[in-house]
């Protein structure tokens, strides 16, 4: 299969890349290569730096006929104590608006039976807000709305839309907290990948607690 990753630098993106690349072509869009990424068998583009419009340009590197994106990228500001305009504005950016403008640009890369996955939150649930941290709740609600609207205009072309929690995950934006390790969160998002198809389109999931999470 070819799958099309991005925020395969580091973290769950990067034990995505080492999984997938086990048995799959693997196709890296990043703006920086770390030692453990440049070791793993994949194509790796460089010059997307999602913080900004300037990757639009540059889609054309990427290959057609892909099997699975994973819309993985993203970064949070968790010391924030004020509503700071452009902390919140580089979160829409990174988390929400560059991930699904990206997929909506290469669409004809795309054919029936492509999934696509957007790598959200439970902290953009809105039902379930408990507070603080504004700029990442909102950008990973905007992230969850501007994909369940994608799935509904590539569901005529059989295109599914799925919208996945990888689970509180030890990596670099918990400070190494959580309750799994990348590599488990990985197990989790391909396996629950294969689980869902067309008919889930547009699906809010939990991959850690293998439930739906309200919007
Ligand atoms: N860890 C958790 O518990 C948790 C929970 C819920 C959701 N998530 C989501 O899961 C995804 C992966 O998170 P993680 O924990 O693996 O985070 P991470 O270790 O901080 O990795 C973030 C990845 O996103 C890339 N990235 C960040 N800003 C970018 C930009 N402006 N342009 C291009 N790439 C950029 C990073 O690349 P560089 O190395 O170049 O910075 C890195 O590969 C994120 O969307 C995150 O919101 C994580």
């Amino acid at each position: 299969m070819k799958v099309l990753l991005t925020g395969c630098n580091r973290g769950i993106g990067l034990e995505l890349a080492r999984q997938f690349s086990q048995d799959n072509e693997v196709h890296c869009l990043t703006r920086s290569v770390s030692d453990e990424l440049s070791k793993l068998k994949t194509k790796t583009y460089l010059d997307f730096d999602f913080s900004n419009d300037e990757f639009l340009e540059n889609t054309e590197v990427i290959p057609s006929e892909i099997d699975i994106a994973v819309f993985n990228a993203g970064m949070g500001f968790f010391d924030e104590d004020y509503l700071d305009i452009f902390t919140l504005l580089e979160q829409f950016m990174v988390n929400a608006i560059s991930q699904v403008a990206l997929a909506h640009r290469i669409q004809t890369k795309f054919k029936s039976g492509t999934k696509l996955v957007f790598i959200s939150s439970v902290m953009g649930s809105t039902k379930d807000n408990s507070g603080q941290y504004y700029g990442y709740r909102a950008s990973k609600a905007a992230l969850n709305n501007l994909a369940k609207t994608l799935s509904q205009e590539l569901k005529e072309y059989g295109i599914t839309v799925l919208i996945f929690h990888p689970g509180y995950v030890q990596t670099e934006m918990t400070e190494g907290n959580g309750n799994i390790t990348p590599d488990q969160s990985a197990k989790n998002i391909i396996d629950d990948i294969a689980r869902f198809d067309i008919n889930d389109s547009g699906i809010f999931w939990h991959t850690e607690d293998k439930c739906e999470i309200p919007f």
